[in-house]
């Protein structure tokens, strides 16, 4: 049975042969081609080229030549359907299951693509030609659109008293031509109706670009019409999947690294049309954590350029909060607001292409700031107010999925609060106060070690053991005292605890006023989890664990002691410095 080709094109559209060859050749840029060498022949001299654009890698020493799904099956010896299978999965899609529906959704897709190719195709010739149409040219003329922008944008015009409807009945049932949502059943007068009658119409692409659905706009002034309407949701068509020009835009991320993600079809071709092309929207609904993932696969800055509105405003707080979800390392959103009354389409027409992108180097925020900003201006300093601007930065962050931008979203938070209120905030400070770096710098760096810190590790299963049996510590505190922990976060969980188990009796986790954040973070971290949770009730055990770990850190201590001293020593090369280092050491040993 054959993959459709709509799930082919999807995993081909997703992944660039430059990526996937990447993964086992080593590739440098020439040109618009990436060289290398050949992974079918051993060579010096590199003959294997990759072009993204054109979608195809050639080996010139081999003459072996293919796309992505040739390339890993060749290199990595599969079959067809087995090199589907490992691309879609690298592409993030669903792998593909055959039944007797499929067969029929693909016939389905094929009529649709091709009722929505003849209706674009027809309307976009009619604005070219028809002399009724001249109304839509003048219109299209007063908005600064020329025959490039049409054309480019295969913008087109369904006059008043349509008739594409008759001759399309010819090709397909009714069911079909009602289903791809361009006309509808009028019950009252029994008749067919296009939906996009006497509107201009922008065809929404998918990746690959293919039309599968549109907008239409009335430049009547009538306001009984709503200005913009769209198709309706078919089954292939949903608007919070698809964006409009991504089928353009994308072929550019080979060189350019950013995206404006903008409100309107107009601020599409109005900057198009500037020479910012790398732009695409987001069909008039509020975006979607699909369709920023879907951008994410091309680029790694998305700037949000949303009307200089109220509206517009609006609609960029809720793409913030509902964006910062998805944010990734190495991924950069930010938000870039225009002047009152503006749109991207109106800026970018009176002020030019380097205004427009001046504008963006200076005024573009990152998504945390913008909703800092966003919660601070609705905040005065009483207490009531304070905490409730703290706790709504912590529940942004808390919906981040990645867990060290959420770690570094959340102290920049934080930090920004305790620098608002250096006095009142003095505990809080103290307890977040660890990073000097910016918030850039830390993100790399933990990008990189992907890890916490082994000391910060045993740190964390030693809590572990002490919130889980806080019945165990009550009557044993003395086992927990002059612990010395390296973490500041840490240490002033451990003293918490400490101080609550002296002072009451039958505690419980829920009872501690500790950060849930942290507690989430020990909880997932501590290793020694998986042995203490097989030794439950085991009350010998967890106090053997105990000593373990404590023995681990007090190594640590030791260990750091010694490494200060060694650093003094080479500086001083005192005696007494060396007898010192020379007695840990054998401490150290002991232990
Ligand atoms: P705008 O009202 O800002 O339109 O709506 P625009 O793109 O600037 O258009 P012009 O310049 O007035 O022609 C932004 C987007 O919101 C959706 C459309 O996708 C539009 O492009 N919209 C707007 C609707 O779906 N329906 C409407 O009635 C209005
Ligand atoms: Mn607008």
């Amino acid at each position: 049975m054959k993959y459709p080709k709509e799930y082919l094109d999807e995993i081909k559209t997703r992944l660039k042969v430059s990526a996937v060859v990447s993964r086992t050749v080593n590739l440098k840029k020439r040109g618009k081609e990436f060289i290398g060498l050949s992974p079918f022949k051993t060579e010096k001299t590199p003959s294997f080229t990759v072009n993204d654009d054109k979608e195809f890698y050639h080996c010139f020493a081999t003459s072996e030549h293919g796309n992505i799904f040739d390339f890993i099956m060749k290199t990595q010896n599969l079959k067809f359907g087995e090199a589907v299978k490992f691309l879609a999965n690298l592409a993030g899609m669903r792998p593909y299951t055959f039944s007797k529906q499929d067969e029929e959704r693909e016939k389905q897709w094929k009529e649709y693509c091709s009722i929505y190719s003849q209706y674009v195709k027809f309307y976009h010739e009619e604005i070219l030609k028809k002399e009724e149409s001249s109304i839509a040219r003048e219109y299209l003329k007063k908005r600064n659109l020329s025959k490039e922008e049409v054309e480019k944008f295969k913008i087109g015009y369904v006059k008043n008293k349509p008739s594409f409807y008759e001759k399309l009945k010819n090709q397909f049932s009714e069911k079909v031509l009602i289903e791809s949502g361009l006309f509808y059943f009028d019950e009252k007068n029994k008749i067919f109706v296009e939906r996009f009658r006497d509107r201009i119409i922008f065809p929404i692409n998918n990746i690959s670009g293919q039309p599968i659905a549109l907008g239409g706009r009335t430049f009547q002034n009538k306001n009984y019409l709503a200005k913009y309407i769209n198709s309706p949701e078919t089954p292939f068509f949903k608007k919070g999947s698809n964006l409009y020009n991504l089928d353009l835009a994308r072929k550019l991320s080979n060189k350019i690294d950013h995206v404006y993600l903008v409100e309107g079809y107009m601020d599409v071709i109005g900057l198009s049309k500037n020479g910012i092309e790398n732009v695409v929207a987001n069909l008039g609904t509020s975006l979607t954590d699909k369709q920023i993932l879907v951008l994410n696969q091309f680029f790694d800055d998305i700037i949000i350029c949303f009307d200089g509105d109220e509206s517009g405003y609006k609609a960029a707080l809720r793409a913030a909060e509902n964006s910062i979800k998805e944010l990734q390392p190495e991924k950069k959103i930010s938000f870039l607001f225009l002047p009152e009354k503006e749109d991207p389409d109106s800026f970018v027409n009176r002020n030019g292409r380097n205004t427009f992108i001046k504008f963006t180097k200076e005024n573009k925020v990152p998504i945390h700031k913008f909703i800092f900003n966003h919660y601070i201006k609705q905040t005065n300093d009483d207490p009531s107010s304070m905490a409730i601007f703290e706790k709504t930065l912590r529940t942004v962050a808390n919906t981040i999925k990645d867990n060290f931008i959420k770690k570094y979203i959340l102290e920049y938070f934080l930090e920004q609060i305790s620098s608002l209120t250096p006095h009142s905030n003095f505990r809080k400070k103290k307890f977040y106060h660890k990073k000097e770096k910016s918030l850039k710098t830390t993100q790399k760096y933990f990008n990189e070690s992907k890890s916490l810190s082994p000391v910060e590790l045993k740190e964390f299963s030693l809590l572990y053991i002490v919130l889980n049996n806080l019945n165990v510590f009550h009557v044993n505190t003395h086992l927990i005292e002059n612990i010395k922990f390296f973490t500041n976060e840490n240490k002033l969980v451990l003293e918490n605890v400490l101080q609550e188990l002296k002072t009451k009796d039958n505690l419980k986790l829920d009872d501690l006023l500790i950060d849930k954040q942290l507690i989430d973070k020990i909880f997932k971290f501590a290793s020694i989890k998986h042995i203490l949770n097989n030794n439950q009730n085991d009350e010998q055990k967890v106090l053997e664990l105990l000593e373990e770990i404590k023995r681990d850190l007090k190594n640590y201590e030791l260990e750091f002691r010694i490494e200060e001293l060694e650093s003094k020593f080479s500086k001083d090369l005192s005696e007494s410095t060396f007898n010192e280092i020379r007695e840990l050491k054998k401490l150290q040993n002991i232990n």
